[in-house]
């Protein structure tokens, strides 16, 4: 039994002000949190406010190396002592605006593992791919060349975020049969590289769009095991409503 994850990414948004006001405003029963794994992925200066409040904290970006002469670079280990557990890599907006390559995201997923913390590995098609029919072989790449070198017990750490670059912040999101059907093609990826039964404990997340409206038809998906969630992840009666999408998935 997969648990599921909500993660927010709040993006380049929010201050320390705001995500303190944040926490004020939502509250989580720990029945809640017993059957979901919720995270909030935020800005760097926004972490320590968030860490110890009962949710997960995750950093939006981290360092592939361990330190140095990197100006402006944020170390794994720093990340780790002020009590991140989650990093995001590999999101789409890294990818096509920052240049992240495939080999810079294994980097840091093989980073993000050996200190013990869980990369939320971000993969997914542009509208061109899926149209000119590429969308397995994209996501053959990504996930072949993102989880290069992860052993098995390394996999069973790892949650993979499928974000179609399409229905990102578009407000268009994957229909519940095209989600599926990718979230089936990411587990049989994974599975070809590890086993059938290793891959059917990897969580895979949805993203893209995801809001209380279409949160409980994508998350009664059979392989869609969570959220990354943008817009709806600003305001706290929206991001919970999700969480209890998550929640009554659950028996
Ligand atoms: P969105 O963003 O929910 O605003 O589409 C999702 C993401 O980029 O992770």
């Amino acid at each position: 039994m997969r648990k599921p994850i909500i993660a927010a990414n709040w993006k380049m948004n929010k201050g320390p002000k705001e995500a303190a006001e944040f926490v004020t405003n939502f509250k989580l029963d720990a029945s809640e949190l017993e059957k979901v794994d919720v995270v909030i992925a935020a800005p760097f200066v926004d972490l320590s406010v968030l860490v110890g409040n009962g949710f997960g904290v995750a950093a939006q970006n981290c360092s592939d190396q361990d330190s140095g002469a990197l100006t402006g670079e944020t170390s794994v280990a720093m990340l780790k002592e002020v009590g991140v557990e989650y990093i995001l890599t590999g999101h789409s907006e890294r990818r096509s605006i920052f240049g992240e390559t495939d080999a810079l995201i294994n980097a840091k997923n093989c980073k993000i593992l050996d200190a013990g913390l869980t990369p939320i590995f971000c993969i997914g098609e542009t509208l061109e791919e899926r149209e000119s029919g590429k969308l397995e072989e994209v996501l053959k790449t990504q996930v072949t060349e993102g989880l290069k070198g992860i052993c098995n017990e390394g996999i069973l750490n790892v949650v993979i975020a499928y974000e179609p670059v399409w229905a990102i912040g578009t407000g268009v999101t994957a229909s519940k049969e095209q989600a599926q059907e990718a979230h089936v093609i990411v587990r049989r990826l994974v599975a070809e590289l590890y086993s059938t039964e290793l891959a059917a404990q990897v969580r895979i997340q949805y993203g893209g769009s995801m809001k209380p409206a279409n949160a409980d038809e994508l998350l009664g998906q059979a392989d869609i095991d969570g959220g990354l969630v943008g817009g709806a992840s600003l305001e706290p009666e929206s991001f919970h409503s999700l969480i209890k999408s998550a929640v009554a998935t659950v028996a």
